[in-house]
């Protein structure tokens, strides 16, 4: 039988059916997915085939951070794809020169000039090359509590469980304490997370290591925020060492915690510097990895081994350029931060009524609920890297009653796009609301 590969009308069931059967998932029993058909997309609301509303309090991944279906966006893409498609890397085009000033203008410090990337993974792996070649030194230290994305060098950085199974990777990668435990309410004291971090340095011999990575704020392992002074001391210690600080903000970027980059909300310029998912709100694939001026000063007369068919894509990187426009146009950073204190003050009347909050945690439209068990001892309501009956349900429910967000662990990610209203976000909050009903039911003590 041929495949009609027309667009046509195809219900729910007839669309995950075909899409199960010809298509592979990221980071499922294949057998076990049950995915939602999405048909189009406004604002903060997806539509199902049968024009079912869901509300994404998620941005998809932490990444359509402008909101769906903007149509400057749409239409900058339809101008550069309708003039010029593609090029290889080795061309100059405007929209590529265009983007990168536009990008100096609005990154921190002097981080003038980008590689750019097809997405956050490729992003970090250039970050790392970029780093080996500069310092000549091998070792790059990383956390637990992290995720750096899904090739090999990245899967390598990446601290948490998902890394296991793509084990062994890199040579050289060092973890260093993170600065909070799992299944801790509080982060480490400032002092004692750097005390660890430089006696991994101490014992690994400074000059074997070119680089310290991290999440400027950990995303999908839990909205970690760092305590103040804690970034300020890292970059400290990059100094000190002659050691490059890469600050991951592939997700954390682009407006998300009421700054452009999150590194600003503590005033530090980091070496390198990875972006993906905001930099087109996700309208089209994209990342880079930005470095400061001496580092680049440094490639004018070395070699960079390193490159990508796609680097610098001319469609996708006007896409970027409209999307940075729109975060202008729309104030959709400064008003990141302005709803910053609603989404707090909506966790914490939650954290008042719902035995089942343990904590909360939001730096402008970056945010998470904690489940626990029991509050003393502080039991999250799920083990460390599973799940259990009750969260599972509160998931459910939060699917039927039209709410999509992201549940890891135990917590419910609460990361809107940023041209959510207040009255959405307020919708959104009620849904979170009533599921927490479930979890109250199984809170001991
Ligand atoms: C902090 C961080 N870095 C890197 C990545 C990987 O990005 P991508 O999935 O675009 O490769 C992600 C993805 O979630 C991320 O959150």
């Amino acid at each position: 039988m041929s495949v009609d590969v027309e667009r046509g009308r195809m219900t729910s069931a007839e669309i995950v059916r075909q899409n199960r059967e010809h298509t592979f998932f990221s980071w499922s029993v294949q057998g076990a997915i049950d995915p939602i058909a999405i048909d189009h997309a406004e604002g903060v609301w997806l539509f199902t085939p049968e024009g079912r509303r869901i509300l994404d309090f998620n941005s998809q991944l932490m990444s359509v951070n402008i909101g769906h279906g903007d149509r400057r966006v749409i239409d900058a893409i339809t101008e550069q794809a309708t003039k010029l498609q593609f090029v290889q890397p080795a061309f100059a085009t405007e929209v590529r020169g265009r983007l990168g000033a536009k990008l100096a203008e609005i990154m921190p410090g002097d981080l003038d000039k980008v590689f750019f990337t097809l997405g956050g993974a490729e992003a970090v792996e250039n970050a790392l090359k970029l780093a080996r070649h500069y310092t000549g030194r091998y070792k790059v230290l990383a956390r637990y509590r992290a995720y750096h994305g899904a090739t090999m060098g990245a899967m390598t950085l990446t601290g948490d469980p998902r890394r296991w199974a793509n084990e062994p990777g890199l040579v050289g990668v060092v973890r260093y304490p993170d600065t909070h435990r799992w299944g801790e309410k509080e982060p480490r004291p400032v002092e004692e997370s750097l005390q660890g971090l430089e006696d991994v340095i101490r014992y690994e011999g400074p000059h074997t290591i070119a680089a310290i990575f991290l999440e400027t704020i950990v995303g999908t392992n839990g909205i970690l925020i760092p305590p103040d002074g804690y970034l300020q001391g890292v970059r400290e210690i990059c100094d000190r060492y002659g050691i490059l600080m890469v600050a991951d903000e592939v997700m954390a970027g682009f407006g998300r915690t009421g700054k452009w980059f999150a590194v600003e909300n503590w005033g530090v310029v980091p070496d390198l510097m990875t972006m993906a998912k905001g930099l087109t709100s996700s309208y089209l694939p994209l990342g880079a990895v930005a470095m400061r001026h001496h580092i680049a000063e440094k490639f004018e007369s070395m070699m960079f081994y390193g490159g990508l068919t796609y680097s610098s894509h001319p469609v996708s990187l006007a896409a970027s350029l409209a999307t940075i426009r729109v975060y202008e146009e729309d104030g959709l950073v400064e008003r990141a931060a302005r709803l910053g204190p609603v989404m707090r003050q909506h966790h914490e009347q939650l954290a008042a009524r719902h035995p089942s909050v343990g904590t909360h945690r939001n730096i402008g439209l970056f945010g998470i609920l904690d489940l626990v068990r029991r509050h003393e001892p502080y039991t999250p309501l799920t083990p460390f890297n599973g799940t259990s009956d009750e969260m599972k349900a509160v998931g459910r429910f939060l699917r039927e009653n039209g709410l999509y967000t992201m549940i890891s662990n135990n917590s419910i990610h609460t990361n809107p796009p940023l041209c959510i209203s207040e009255a959405e976000l307020a919708t959104g909050f009620e849904i979170i609301d009533r599921a927490l009903e479930i979890a109250d039911r199984a809170v001991e003590g």
